[in-house]
């Protein structure tokens, strides 16, 4: 019944369906459209549900499906309870309002993968009977009354993956135990009232990517013991200790886990210096040490931290000056050094910070001037120095920016607000003043506060030489750094080991439990298991030759877009698995990012990409309501990235794509193009490849050669590319019969006549004064494209450069330019 044919446009009919189902059901019974018979569920199942039925309250009436003697319970009929062969796997029952408590006869469930019940009212201890179940891998159970200790009775679950039972009010100490899971990756244990150390177990576990500890009431030291011993790898990414009542000193071994991005200590009673090993942390994205009694300075290293956003040291006891170069930090946009004993001057270099949004240097001892490249901060929205021991004029952006409450209580500042007004004569000139000549020029006594004014004048005057010096060190040393910046830094490496020589060409496999499927991850953004997945809710999204696809919301609610492949199309486990860990490899911004691919016990094939929430071109243009007009600049930026895509496969990957088509085109937020389904039929047998071509030769964008030819090439790729064009000029689709001719006939054929203008896309016209050479050569570039001789078509190095020639400045549509004062093509008839 899933399988049955759906629209293939995203929105349109969709089915929710689980990906699990998918898996366990052989497809034969899906396709032949046989309906799922239910298996009765076990004995021992049935009883502990009725029992923890028993123990729940149910107030808005869920479980009322939970009613017949057991046969429905594995059918599909009990709500929230999803079985394998008549044993109860998962138990998904969030935001369903349930109070009671979750019975201790859970532990019946023997093979119980997932509880999921998190954001109910429920009340009573965590069942110490989870301990039993050896196939568990998912306790959610966060927002809730939870009360009691948490069991180290878990510490016997093998493979638990994630445990969040945070925001309850749970009590006691953290179970080392906890760190016996070889697979535990998301510890969620925030907002609790828990007591007593971080477990040094913890620290030493590699599978953690995931450490939630913060708001409770956790004391002793932060244990020194973070990544073992030896270079072994480590995963943690995210740290969260913050308001807790942890004491002593920050760990320096913490700069062995080079993949940390976010450290949180802040609101603790953590003392001692900043070890300047944190330096090396090059992943790290945020540091909150806030609110702590540390001492010491600013360590030098940190201008090492090149990903820093966000770095707070607010409410320490650090001292001296500030180190003159941290310019480097590109990214940083929150500085927050309040309340230290900081002093010195601001140092210039403050003014290269260009990301920088919020700056608060309050309640410091910081003296001299304030650096007039502050102005130079484009992006600051929140600023705040009041309370040191400044002095001179504010400059002039920012006294405009900001009031007076970001500069009170420096005594001898000046400039900001009515009442603080500097010497008469402008900044500008006060550098040339000394303090006893202002008396001459001015004619009149000076009081204290006037010479004070005066005297900030010259230091910043001295400042400004010194920093008129300091910049041409800095853009020397600039000049030299750029010639790196060309290449962009991938974003960190999710499950974290990619980039660290893992298995499978730089993939992290994880072997996918009991079933024994695997999943294999790319380099990306998303952190999933093989459970995650098989367990997320899927929508249908189309299906294709080559399987169908679905849109997939996991756990933690980030959705990829799954593939599951057509059984018996593909090539053996051994090849599929080289090629895929090619394709994973592959990354463009106009290409659709392979991110892992699953393999299931019976041979199920998964593959996992980002999920495009415009969904494919050829919805955009052809499924969309009457009211919705899609400019020529989008559409133009849509041509040149599949162009740009198309070319990266041709020229980097060696890759012909041979089933280039609307629908396996995919648009993002922002309708960039990202082209899917590339490198698939090297997935596939020769059988299967054979259909694909068939099919798009059906859809219209089959290059006329491929009737002889077996096999695609960058030639007929490059037809589909003009084929696209032309949808893309004339919004017609290549599937609709036009007087019996396909679409680059019939365009070609009204050419032919003269009567150009009738086939372009009618909104498109509207724009046509402005536009019409644009459109006139880019249809002749789509034509040359889909020239029934092959060896006339260009290649795709040359389409890029003439939609390129033909559009330069793509976002500046019909704002006046040249192309504007030509006529358009005129229909003559
Ligand atoms: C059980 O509940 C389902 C759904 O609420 C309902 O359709 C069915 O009739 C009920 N069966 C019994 C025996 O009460
Ligand atoms: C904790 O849960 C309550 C409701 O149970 C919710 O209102 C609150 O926002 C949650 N707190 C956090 C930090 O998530
Ligand atoms: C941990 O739980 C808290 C409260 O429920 C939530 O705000 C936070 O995002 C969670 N963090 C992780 C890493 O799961
Ligand atoms: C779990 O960890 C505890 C202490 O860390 C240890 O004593 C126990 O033997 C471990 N249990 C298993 C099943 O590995
Ligand atoms: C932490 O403990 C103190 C006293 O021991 C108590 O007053 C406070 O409420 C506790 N905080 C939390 C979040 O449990
Ligand atoms: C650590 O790594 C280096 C090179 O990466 C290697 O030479 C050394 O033997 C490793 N040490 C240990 C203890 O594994
Ligand atoms: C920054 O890193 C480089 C290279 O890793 C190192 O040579 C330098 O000493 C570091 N700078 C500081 C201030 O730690
Ligand atoms: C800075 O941020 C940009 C945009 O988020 C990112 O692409 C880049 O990799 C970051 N740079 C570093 C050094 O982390
Ligand atoms: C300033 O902010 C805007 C919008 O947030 C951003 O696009 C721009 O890149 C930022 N500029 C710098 C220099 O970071
Ligand atoms: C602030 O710094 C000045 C030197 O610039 C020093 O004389 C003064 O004692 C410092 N004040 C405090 C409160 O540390
Ligand atoms: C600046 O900081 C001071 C003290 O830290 C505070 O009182 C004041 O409200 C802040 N001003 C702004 C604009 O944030
Ligand atoms: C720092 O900023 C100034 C302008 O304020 C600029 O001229 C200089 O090149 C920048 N230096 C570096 C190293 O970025």
């Amino acid at each position: 019944m899933f399988m049955e044919d759906t629209y293939p446009f995203r929105g349109k009919y969709f089915l929710y369906v689980n990906l699990f189902l998918f898996i366990l059901a052989s497809s034969s019974r899906f396709a032949s459209g046989q309906k799922w018979d239910g298996v009765v569920v076990a004995q021992a199942d049935y009883q502990a549900l009725r029992a923890i039925k028993n123990e729940l309250v149910d107030f808005r009436g869920y479980l009322r499906s939970w009613n017949d003697s057991g046969y429905g319970a594995c059918s599909g009929g009990w709500v929230g309870i999803k079985c394998v062969k008549g044993e109860v796997i998962a138990i998904q029952l969030p935001w369903k309002g349930l109070g009671g408590r979750i019975s201790e006869k859970i532990g019946q469930l023997q093979a119980l993968r997932k509880i999921s019940m998190h954001d109910n009212v429920l009340a009573g201890a965590i069942p110490q009977s989870l301990g039993f179940l050896r196939n568990l891998r998912g306790v959610y159970l966060f927002n809730n009354r939870l009360s009691g200790s948490i069991p180290a009775s878990l510490g016997n679950c093998p493979i638990l993956q994630t445990l969040d039972v945070s925001n309850n009010s749970l009590v006691g100490s953290i179970p080392p135990s906890l760190a016996n899971s070889t697979r535990l990756y998301r510890l969620n244990l925030s907002f609790n009232s828990l007591t007593g150390p971080v477990p040094v177990s913890l620290t030493r576990s590699r599978s953690l990517i995931f450490l939630a500890l913060q708001h409770n009431n956790l004391s002793g030291s932060i244990p020194d013991s973070w990544g073992g011993e030896g270079n072994k790898s480590y995963l943690l990414q995210f740290l969260t200790l913050d308001h807790n009542r942890v004491s002593g000193n920050i760990p320096a071994t913490l700069s062995k886990l080079d993949l940390l991005q976010e450290i949180s200590l802040g609101h603790n009673h953590i003392s001692g210096t900043i070890p300047s090993e944190l330096g090396s942390l090059s992943r790290l994205q945020s540091l909150d040490l806030s609110n702590n009694a540390i001492s010491g300075k600013f360590p030098s290293s940190f201008s090492n931290l090149s990903s820093l956003v966000s770095l707070n040291l607010g409410g320490n006891l650090l001292d001296n000056q500030i180190p003159e170069v941290f310019d480097r930090l590109h990214n940083l946009s929150v500085l927050d050094l309040k309340n230290n004993k900081f002093e010195g001057p601001i140092p210039v270099t403050i003014g290269n910070l260009s990301s920088i949004n919020q700056l608060d240097l309050s309640q410091n001892n910081f003296s001299g001037g304030l650096p007039v490249s502050l102005d130079h901060l484009a992006n600051l929205t929140s600023f705040n120095v009041s309370y040191n021991n400044l002095s001179g004029p504010v400059p002039s952006l920012l006294s405009k920016k900001f009031n007076s409450s970001s500069f009170v209580g420096n005594l001898q500042l000046c400039g900001y607000s009515a009442s603080t007004p500097c010497a008469s004569p402008p900044p500008a000139i006060l550098p040339a003043l000394t303090p006893q000549e202002a008396p001459k020029h001015r004619h009149r006594k000076l009081s204290i506060k006037d010479i004070a004014l005066i005297a900030g004048g010259a230091l910043l005057g001295v400042l400004l030489v010194l920093c008129c010096i300091l910049l041409c060190c800095l853009m020397r040393k600039r000049a030299a750094k750029n010639q790196k910046n060309g290449k962009s830094v991938t974003k960190a490496a999710v499950v974290g080991k990619t980039e660290k020589g893992a298995p499978a060409g730089g993939a992290e496999v994880e072997s996918g439990g009991e079933m024994g499927g695997k999943l294999v991850h790319f380099d990306g953004p998303f952190v999933f298991t093989a459970d995650d997945l098989l367990c997320a809710t899927a929508e249908i999204m189309g299906k294709s030759t080559y399987g169908t696809a679905y849109k997939a919301t996991l756990e933690d609610g980030n959705q990829v877009a799954v593939k599951r492949l057509r059984e018996k199309t593909t090539k053996g486990q051994r090849e599929f698995e080289t090629e895929a860990a090619a394709i994973g490899k592959i990354r463009h911004p106009n290409l659709l990012a392979l991110r892992a691919y699953y393999l299931g016990p019976k041979g199920e094939k998964l593959l996992v990409f980002d999920y495009m929430p415009r969904g494919s071109l050829a919805s955009f243009l052809h499924a969309r309501g009457p009211e919705t007009t899609i400019s020529w600049p989008t559409r133009m930026n849509i041509a040149i990235g599949v162009a740009r895509g198309l070319n990266h496969l041709h020229k980097k990957e060696n890759i012909i794509h041979g089933n280039l088509t609307a629908s396996n085109i995919l648009l993002d937020e922002q309708t960039n193009a990202h082209i899917a389904d590339y490198g698939i039929s090297r997935l596939m047998t020769a059988a299967a490849n054979t259909n694909v071509i068939a099919t798009a030769g059906a859809l219209g964008y089959r290059a006329p050669e491929l009737s002889k030819l077996k096999n695609a090439n960058t030639k007929t790729d490059v037809y589909s590319l003009g084929v696209i064009i032309l949808e893309l000029l004339t919004g017609k689709s290549p599937g609709e019969p036009m007087n019996g001719m396909d679409l680059p006939q019939w365009v070609a054929s009204i050419v032919k006549e003269e009567w150009t203008n009738e086939v372009f896309d009618l909104e498109l016209m509207r724009d046509a004064p402005n536009i019409g050479d644009e459109l006139l050569n880019t249809l002749k570039l789509a034509l040359h494209c889909v020239d029934p001789s092959p060896s006339a078509r260009p290649e795709v190095e040359q389409v890029i450069q003439q939609l390129e020639e033909i559009k330069p400045d793509l976002y500046a549509t019909s704002a006046g330019g040249d192309s504007g004062a030509k006529a358009p093509p005129t229909n003559e008839d």
